[in-house]
């Protein structure tokens, strides 16, 4: 079997983050989302991924390579634009051949991995196997309606009247059935080929599609408030550890918080679950649960909690605590001064700022 990851598209919703990175590689809990995604993949026994590139194709290469680094064999597949996922997957043919294949989106975040999901679909017979969630509101989703048999009938995008409260989830099982498929449909309204027109194709020629209904939790880090979501799941599970030549001078650290190789605390309180990242240092200052600060970072008289900051940013002197924030690289977030006692702000194309 082989993987299929897709990394393309534009990454709208994460502005300015992904005007001059791939939203895959923003880490959660220190460690690129997409990383995650070649772990879970190759931890359920796939070891050949492809991996559908855009835009953002060099810095993806440029961290991932040739995937030895995590013991398994990348190929790129560019994708000139991003027109929906199921274009991803029909410019996918030449890598995956007529073989059966897992897809899932470099962009998704998941609790227990998915080897039962590969040995399930590995010991049936089944066409597709789609990964599905219970949901509290699943009109915001795709949503499935299930036969008695326990086979998928339909899938409905955003349902009014959802026919079930199981989501579509970005991780999803194909044969060489799939093909026909994504040659068959249309562009939906939206001008993308859909993942989801696809797989009612195939229901809709008689082929057998059957559900993996997950129940650990799932994040699609489409947004930053999902992001910041999969930190705090992702911090939790971590089992923390604190690097040998990490230095820690008068500081109180709490058992859950994770030190790396370089990182230095000095005069400050860190309660985890928190990851501090390597060679970054905290100085007179709080860092509460659920921040992830990445390496090369400088934090001197603040206090921050439930954010994630970025490799080569600098904090210093903030009066007000800082608090669901997303913070991106090379970024400088100073106290003002003197006078005019004044916000000064020198932001990015579609930033947001919350002042209090
Ligand atoms: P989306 O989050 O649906 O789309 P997007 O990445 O373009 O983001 P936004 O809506 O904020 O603009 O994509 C899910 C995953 O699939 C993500 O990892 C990107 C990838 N993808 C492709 O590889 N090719 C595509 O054509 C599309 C639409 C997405």
């Amino acid at each position: 079997m082989k993987g299929l990851i897709l990394s393309g598209g534009k990454g709208t919703r994460l502005r300015p983050l992904t005007y001059t990175n791939a939203k895959q590689l923003i880490p959660v809990a220190n460690k690129p989302v997409l990383v995650r995604v070649i772990e879970a993949i190759r931890d359920a026994g796939v070891n050949e991924i492809g991996i559908v590139i855009g835009e953002t194709g060099p810095q993806i290469k440029e961290v991932i390579g040739d995937g030895s680094k995590w013991g398994v064999r990348i190929a790129y597949i560019p994708q000139e634009s991003p027109d929906g996922l199921a274009h991803a997957v029909k410019i996918s043919r030449d890598f995956l051949g007529d073989e059966r294949f897992v897809m899932f989106l470099g962009d998704n975040v998941i609790e227990g991995g998915i080897g039962q999901l590969i040995s399930d679909f590995a010991h049936n017979d089944w066409n597709s196997q789609i990964v599905l969630k219970e949901v509290e509101n699943p009109s915001s989703y795709g949503v499935a309606k299930l036969r008695a048999d326990g086979s998928i009938e339909q899938l409905i995008e955003k349902p009014k009247n959802p026919p079930s409260n199981l989501a579509l989830v970005g991780i999803y099982m194909f044969d060489h059935h799939i093909w026909e498929a994504v040659n068959s449909i249309s562009p939906s309204w939206r001008g993308e080929y859909e993942i989801t027109d696809a797989i009612q194709w195939l229901i809709n020629a008689g082929h057998r599609v059957y559900p993996h209904v997950h129940k650990g939790w799932w994040v699609d880090t489409g947004k930053a408030t999902d992001m910041l979501e999969a930190n705090s799941l992702v911090l939790e599970e971590l089992t923390p550890s604190i690097a040998p030549n990490a230095v820690i001078e008068n500081s109180q650290i709490d058992r859950r918080v994770t030190v790396e190789a370089g990182a230095r605390i000095i005069n400050s309180t860190v309660r985890g679950p928190t990851i501090i990242g390597e060679n970054t240092v905290i100085e007179n200052s709080y860092v509460g649960p659920f921040t992830s600060i990445y390496y090369n970072v400088t934090v001197q008289n603040c206090e921050i909690e439930r954010s994630i900051v970025l490799e080569h940013s600098s904090l210093s002197d903030l009066g007000a605590r800082l608090q669901d924030s997303l913070i991106g690289r090379h970024a400088t977030v100073h106290r003002s001064e003197g006078k005019p006692m004044a916000l000064k702000i020198n932001i990015g194309d579609h930033s947001s700022l919350w002042v209090v």
